[in-house]
């Protein structure tokens, strides 16, 4: 079974502190929803059903970490996650019921994570059988030579071989599936999200063909592990966890929610968005979606919402769609000391990411303190003069920092310190600092 974490919220704040700073208050209002859904789950039937859950809208500025937090949420917990533009459904072509979309993608990421676990537990199994089917071939081969050696024995010196991997270049004959589905087209018009698969069902329903192929020891079992495990994996158990799992656990991200709210009345774009919300609705507040793993009901799903409202309100929203989220949490611009902790703190920090892709090169980077304070520094003006891109502006500084390091790593050994200082950081942003107003405070 997939991993189905009960963090309560206090653990899962304190573990999504190690890759996002500050918005403590998101934090624990995502860590909080979630664990209300699994308490939730845990009541009997009758209660359960009287309440409603919780959605969140997370408002803030671009880059202050709001698709951040709701997607660590979802990999610290093992939750299947997806991210949709609530924008997407206002675009011509899209109409009605093609919201539910979102509810099929979530479905497929279910399966495709439920699938993966699978092949790993029967993964132990396939070799197994192919190990097998490997050594009868190989010892068949090498009867052929006209060998005196007793059968037992070459089999056992066969095995031997295998496991080290001695044979890999060895040339076998193995019966191996015939893939070659029929060929056919599909009828025009036809819904592909619906998307049965057609090479499915009628090769369900054709006798299993197999042919006889020559192949090296190493692409036999390679073919045949994945065939094997392909076998062994029980499809409908797949589709029934799938659903369960994006049921109870799902968590959908409809980003750019803003945009669907309408600041005053009017026709044109507004009923397409208002449209839209009215779409949503019904998912949000709980029905049962087809999808082509069987029926999902979408109730437990988590809902996040964000965006930043600078033009409309939460209250443009549809009353209905507001009170299906219930939860409304600002997220703060971030600060310079902010960006400083962005740069050094997280696992995933933009300075470690960097050492580490340098280290490659045999280029060893070196950051002092004080010239992340000023990267920092630097990044919060630059928003404040130019466009406020929140913690966004700091990837694109890091870049311009390090482009002439970054361009004349060669590779060669030994490996070379560089030491990022402030004079390196004055030398490297020259060109930036220009366009800005920067040179009063930081040079
Ligand atoms: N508080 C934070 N702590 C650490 N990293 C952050 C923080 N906020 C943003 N980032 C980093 O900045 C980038 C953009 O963040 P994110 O995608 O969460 O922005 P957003 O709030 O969803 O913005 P938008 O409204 O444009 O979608 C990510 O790489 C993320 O890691
Ligand atoms: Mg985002």
């Amino acid at each position: 079974m997939v991993q189905n974490k009960s963090l309560s919220p206090k653990e899962i704040v304190d573990q999504l502190d190690r890759y996002i700073i500050g918005q403590s208050k998101g934090k624990r209002a995502v860590a909080v929803a979630l664990r209300n859904r699994y308490r939730r789950n845990k009541l009997p039937q009758e209660i359960r059903d009287e309440i409603t859950p919780k959605n969140i809208i997370l408002k803030g500025p671009t880059g202050v970490g709001k698709t951040e937090i709701a997607r660590r949420l979802a990999r610290l917990v093992g939750a299947p996650f997806v991210k949709v533009e609530a924008t997407k459904y206002t675009e011509v072509g899209y109409v009605g019921r093609d919201v539910e979309s979102m509810i099929r993608d979530l479905v497929e990421v279910a399966a495709r994570m439920i699938r993966e676990n699978k092949q790993g537990e029967v993964m132990q199994r396939a070799e197994t059988v192919v190990e097998k089917k490997i050594i009868d071939a190989v010892v068949a081969e090498k009867k052929k030579m006209a060998t005196d050696v007793p059968l037992d024995i070459l089999r056992q010196q066969t095995m031997v071989e295998y496991k080290d991997g001695k044979l890999d270049n060895f040339t076998i004959e193995i019966e191996v599936a015939d893939v070659k589905k029929p060929d056919m087209q599909m009828p025009m018009g036809m819904d592909m999200n619906i998307g049965i698969d057609i090479g499915n069902i009628f090769g369900g329903l054709m006798p299993r063909r197999t042919k006889r192929k020559s192949m090296t020891v190493a692409k036999a079992r390679e073919m045949l592990v994945s065939e094997e495990s392909e076998r062994l994996i029980d499809k409908d158990a797949i589709n029934a966890e799938a659903i369960q799992l994006a049921e109870e656990n799902g968590i959908i991200f409809i980003d750019e929610i803003d945009k669907i709210a309408s600041a005053g009345g009017g026709n044109g774009p507004e009923v397409s968005r208002e449209g839209v919300q009215r779409d949503i609705l019904p998912i949000v507040e709980g029905c049962t979606v087809q999808t082509k793993y069987g029926p999902i009901k979408t109730d437990y799903i988590l809902f996040i919402a964000a965006g930043a409202f600078h033009i409309s309100r939460i209250q443009d929203l549809i009353p209905e769609l507001q009170g299906r989220f219930p939860i409304r949490v600002d997220l703060q611009s971030l600060t310079k000391d902010d960006f400083y902790k962005i740069l050094t703190v997280p696992e995933n920090a933009l300075t470690k990411q960097y050492a580490d892709l340098l280290r490659v090169d045999h280029v060893n980077l070196v950051f002092e303190d004080e010239a992340l304070k000023m990267v920092a520094e630097i990044a919060e003006q630059e928003n404040e003069t130019s466009e406020n891109l929140g913690a966004r502006r700091l990837h694109h500084i890091m870049e311009v920092l390090l482009e002439e390091v970054s361009f004349n790593a060669t590779g060669k050994k030994p490996m070379k310190t560089v030491t990022i200082n402030q004079k390196f950081v004055k030398d490297n942003m020259a060109n930036l600092m220009k366009k800005t107003d920067l040179k009063k405070y930081v040079l």
